[in-house]
């Protein structure tokens, strides 16, 4: 049988708030094995996207991880230091984040943050980067100009 890949296991997360403190994970388990896809149905607010977070240890502050463990590859991500953590995101574990046009820059050209993710990530020459930058780039826009072609010639057949 497939090795789980990532192991979420009893998973709590707690935002203190002046009032009650809003428990946005509860004792949440599950496991996604290699070259596996999971989906996540939740009703707003059923903490799909804290999940996400906790994942990729980003949960914004003051929520934190009150108890459980996150297995990625058998290392346990609550207790990886930030720097250990650093290097497994982006590279290893990525999120795509539910606003994802915000998470574009309007004042840099999306080639050069696609540029500082790879230098920043992979850690490849501004040369390499430049070039891997390229490649999607150039695929991005052959694929929507086939998918433009396509819906241009729907009604024709
Ligand atoms: N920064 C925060 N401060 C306080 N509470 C938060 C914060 N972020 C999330 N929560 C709370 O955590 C719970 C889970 O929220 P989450 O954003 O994970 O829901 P979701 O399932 O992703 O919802 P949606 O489908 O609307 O994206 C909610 O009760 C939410 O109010
Ligand atoms: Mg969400």
């Amino acid at each position: 049988m497939e090795k789980a890949i990532l192991k979420v296991i009893d998973l709590s997360v707690k935002f203190p708030t002046k009032g009650n403190d809003v428990e946005a994970l509860k004792n949440i388990s599950f496991s996604v094995k290699t070259g596996e896809a999971l989906g996540i149905l939740g009703e707003s607010g059923s903490g799909k996207s804290v999940s996400a977070l906790s994942i990729m240890n980003l949960v914004p502050s003051p929520g934190r991880i009150i108890n459980g463990s996150i297995l990625y590859s058998g290392i346990n991500l609550v207790s990886l230091s930030e720097a250990d953590m650093r290097r497994l995101r982006g590279s290893e574990i990525s999120m795509v984040f539910q606003d994802p046009l915000t998470a574009f820059n309007p004042v840099y050209t999306v080639g050069k943050q696609l540029l500082h993710v790879i230098q920043t990530h992979k850690h490849k020459s501004k040369k390499i980067a430049y070039n891997r930058v390229t490649i999607v780039i150039f695929f991005i826009f052959k694929f929507n100009y086939l998918f433009k072609f396509r819906i241009f010639f729907k009604n024709s057949f």
